[in-house]
């Protein structure tokens, strides 16, 4: 468990801020990053060929670090529709064939799989959401040799809901299914490891649990996927690249493994010393440590919320960090209103709240909420 980390952030004393699944709160040592970063500029003489490298280099193999592997199955990609669409460019999808996704799953991993099945004629085939919240069983039921890919994520963006990954990949493993991940909404709070999974693609966007930037998001593509073909054609990722003298020697071969998926300009001056600054902060911490302290959390909420008649999933069956409450006959009416006058910050999503927290917040701000839905019920 970690003590609250709040003094890190600049979280004002009457802010209970429980939405990092919409977009972290920024870490003062990620703003200084960016500060500095954002004032190079004003200096072009000082940047050298090596500076479109390096900070990359870094970044990639902190998020190499994360997810078990190395700076080599790393990507740097601008969204997680751009990571997707890399995937869906470069998995085969056969005409009859299905692709698997998850009911309400988010739109950037189902709309570029939409436009393959217009393409290829195959079909996009829903899970729906299952009455007893256990969204492994129900991927597993729908898993079949009928499925080309299966586009998922490690849990539901709406309330926390989990997928079991290493038993899902297990799974596409003997049916020769393709796995595609969105892991936006768990990398950096919920472990995760590439040799556990395996999967095909994964992608994560860096503003939500991640702690960086808007716009930046990293891609993991398996070494046997390292020869596919990127989304656009920039000169950064071909071949010795580094020789800024000899970019006009055209070539066709790319750097190494998964940078050939790289968007143009990713060597972003502005943005990658806050993604590397973040991610060197989730190191320290360490991401077992962070979804222990916040599965601690989200437990105090879910016995608070229960004892007011709100209904959670079972913890067994979400995610520690990320918690979904309903409300058995909706949301009372005023609720969002009072939420935003208390400043206290959550998701509210049809009949339920999402709640996120972080390592910023402490028992003040839960004792804040509960007593703002107590209000309201
Ligand atoms: C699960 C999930 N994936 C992806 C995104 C963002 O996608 P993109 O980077 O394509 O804008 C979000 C944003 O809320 C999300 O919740």
């Amino acid at each position: 468990m970690l003590p609250c980390q709040r003094h890190l952030f600049e979280i004002p004393a009457d802010v209970a801020y429980f939405n990092c699944a919409y977009m972290s709160p920024q870490l003062q040592r990620v703003t200084a990053a960016g500060a500095e970063a954002v004032g190079s500029k004003a200096r072009p003489w000082e940047v050298t060929p090596v500076d479109f490298f390096t900070t990359t280099e870094a970044a990639r193999a902190l998020c190499g670090t994360l997810i078990g592997t190395g700076a080599d199955d790393i990507a740097v990609v601008p969204s997680v529709s751009y990571g997707v669409g890399v995937a869906a460019a470069n998995l085969p999808v056969p005409a009859g064939s299905r692709i698997l996704v998850l009911e309400d799953q988010f739109p950037s991993n189902v709309y570029p799989w939409r436009a393959v099945a217009r393409a290829s004629g195959a079909k996009i085939h829903t899970v729906p959401r299952p009455a007893d919240g256990d969204w492994t069983a129900a991927v597993l039921e729908h898993l079949d040799g009928r499925v080309a890919v299966a586009a998922l994520p490690h849990c539901h963006w709406t309330d926390g809901g989990l997928v079991d990954l290493a038993r899902v990949s297990r799974r596409c493993r003997e049916l020769g299914t393709a796995l595609c991940l969105d892991l936006t909404q768990s990398l950096g709070a919920l472990p995760f490891s590439v040799r556990d999974v395996e999967p095909d693609f994964a992608v994560a966007a860096a503003y939500k649990w991640l702690l960086g930037p808007y716009s930046v998001g990293f891609l993991y593509a398996h070494p046997k996927h390292h020869t596919g073909e990127p989304l656009e054609h920039n000169w950064i990722n071909r071949r010795d690249s580094e020789e800024f003298a000899g970019l006009v020697r055209y070539r066709d071969e790319f750097q190494l493994g998964a940078r050939r998926y790289d968007v143009g300009e990713r060597s972003n001056f502005a943005l990658m010393p806050m993604a590397v600054a973040a991610l060197e902060q989730l190191q320290e911490w360490g991401v077992p440590a962070i979804q222990r302290t916040l599965s601690a959390t989200t437990a105090s909420i879910a016995r608070g919320a229960g004892k007011l008649g709100l209904t959670v999933a079972p913890a067994p069956l979400r995610a520690g960090h990320l918690l979904g409450l309903r409300f058995p006959a909706g949301i009372p009416e005023g609720l969002p209103e009072r939420l935003a006058r208390e400043r206290v910050y959550v998701s509210v999503r049809g009949d339920s709240i999402r709640v996120a927290p972080h390592l910023y917040n402490d028992a003040d701000d839960v004792e804040r909420l509960l007593a703002t839905l107590a209000a309201a019920v």
